[in-house]
């Protein structure tokens, strides 16, 4: 385990990073995620962005409206949903399996919270957000890349395929190649354009990526890809 679970390890980089940590493998992931929440202020985490201009430069690609329906999945505390409200987007669902989560974002949202859907649900083994109207958007930004177990995987991109509608848009960024092997005291999955576009399937088309070169509140440096796809369609 992690000396500090809220560290992203990269000492580690020979391992099978496909793998789940054994130990923390049987780990109830919802307990997981709130416990992490509780114990840090969210300034500390090692995901805390307080700027999500590499987000942003892709919503702003999309060309979508500020009405569009955006789901913002695995959201935990994330000050892009702060960012998206100050832009005028009035349309957004956050979603995470923590609940703790999800009441420090409604915290810091304050009044504005109420312009926000809040969901408490499982992206590998929905319930609630199986009935969801479909979105025109959908944004994770390192959430993914902890399903390291195929059937995870296949649960997500199925929600995802029959969340999103037609013509509507994925953006997808995760920890990539070169990228550390565990965060959160979890081990990751690590992508590249490729894999998120062979999992999507044929009805998505990339339409941009790039590398992102992120700073923990550490100092340490993480690498993500950013990828942007649209569903295609019909023909
Ligand atoms: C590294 S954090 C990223 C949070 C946020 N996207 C951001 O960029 O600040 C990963 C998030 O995924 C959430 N998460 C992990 N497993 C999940 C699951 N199975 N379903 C929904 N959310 C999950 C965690 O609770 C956490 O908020």
């Amino acid at each position: 385990m992690d000396k500090d679970p809220l560290s992203c390890d990269v000492t580690n980089k020979s391992s099978n990073c496909c793998s789940p940590a054994p130990e923390l493998h049987k780990l109830d992931m919802k307990e997981h995620w709130n416990t992490t929440y509780t114990n840090s202020p969210e300034e500390k985490l090692g995901w805390y962005e307080s700027d999500v201009s590499p987000t942003l430069k892709l919503i702003h690609k999309t060309g979508l409206p500020k009405d569009a329906r955006i789901l913002n999945v695995g959201a935990g505390s994330t000050t892009l949903v702060n960012d998206l409200l100050s832009k005028g987007f009035n349309n957004l669902i956050a979603t995470d399996i923590s609940d703790v989560s999800l009441i420090k974002l409604k915290k810091r949202l304050g009044s504005s919270q109420q312009e926000v859907e809040f969901i408490v649900d499982d992206l590998t083994a929905p319930t609630h957000l199986n009935n969801i109207e479909p979105v025109d958007l959908w944004i994770d930004r390192a959430v993914l890349h902890f399903f390291n177990e195929a059937e995870q995987q296949n649960q997500y991109f199925d929600l995802l395929r029959r969340s999103i509608r037609s013509e509507g848009f994925a953006l997808l960024a995760e920890y990539n190649l070169d990228g550390a092997t565990k965060c959160a005291g979890l081990a990751v999955h690590r992508c590249n354009k490729e894999m998120l576009q062979d999992k999507l399937g044929g009805g998505f088309k990339l339409i941009d990526n790039f590398n992102h070169i992120y700073t923990m509140p550490s100092g340490d440096l993480r690498p993500y890809i950013y990828t942007l796809f649209q569903k295609k369609g019909p023909m």
